[in-house]
């Protein structure tokens, strides 16, 4: 599977050749000045909640692509009311079988409200099974109990996983995470970007293979099979 990486929490991951956008912050975000948001054009772009760091370019993205864009009831909305009508809605504990797989959403424990102000809805994260893998995209949450029924239910290829702490999960509650998922293989995401989540990258590869897991941090603008 191959996996571009954007900063923040923002990938491009092609599924039975279909491209992915996960939740996009590229143009704010002067890690990824070099990305130009005119070279994305996904097929579907999924937003897992309604903070800014997760929006910023989800309508300019999807109105030059003509991607679909899969979010929460509110965030559809929201949507809707800037142009975007390419939607389609979901909510948490709920599933839906795409032409590039299927897409579970699942719970997060995390705050969501949309850049005007309006309510965003619950945070959710999203398993995507497809024939080529299984991942899962925490999206922005809290270490939570509900991961185990994600490790009692699926088996994952890899996970992409939010480690920057103060907003979200730390390193070490991530690492808790992967033992709840039943899956070794991660790819971090929320970190660096702002004064509050910077981590030490090599500190956090090396706690990740002391308990026998892999991480991988990518640069930007990187793509790797994965
Ligand atoms: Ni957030
Ligand atoms: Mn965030």
């Amino acid at each position: 599977m191959q996996i571009t990486y954007y900063g923040h929490s923002c990938f491009e991951i092609v599924v039975n050749n279909k491209k992915i956008l996960f939740d996009p912050f590229i143009s704010p975000n002067p890690l990824a000045e070099k990305i130009d948001i005119k070279s994305i054009k996904p097929d579907y772009i999924l937003l897992s909640h309604g903070h800014y760091d997760h929006v910023a370019d989800a309508i300019e993205i999807a109105q030059s692509s003509g991607a679909v864009v899969i979010a929460n009831w509110e965030i559809v909305q929201w949507l809707n009311k800037n142009g975007v009508s390419n939607t389609h809605p979901m909510n948490t504990g709920g599933k839906w079988m795409f032409d590039f797989g299927k897409v579970k959403c699942v719970a997060a424990v995390h705050s969501s409200s949309l850049p005007d102000g309006s309510y965003g809805g619950s945070a959710m994260g999203f398993i995507i099974e497809s024939h080529e893998a299984n991942f899962y995209y925490s999206g922005d949450t809290a270490l939570t109990y509900d991961m185990k029924l994600i490790g009692e239910f699926r088996t994952l290829d890899f996970a992409l996983l939010c480690l920057g702490d103060n907003f979200t999960m730390s390193v070490d509650n991530a690492i808790i995470a992967a033992d709840f998922i039943k899956c070794r293989k991660i790819i971090g995401m929320h970190y660096d970007t702002f004064g509050f989540i910077k981590i030490n990258h090599e500190e956090a590869k090396g706690k990740f293979a002391n308990q026998g897991k892999e991480l991988t941090l990518m640069e930007i603008g990187e793509t790797r099979n994965y």
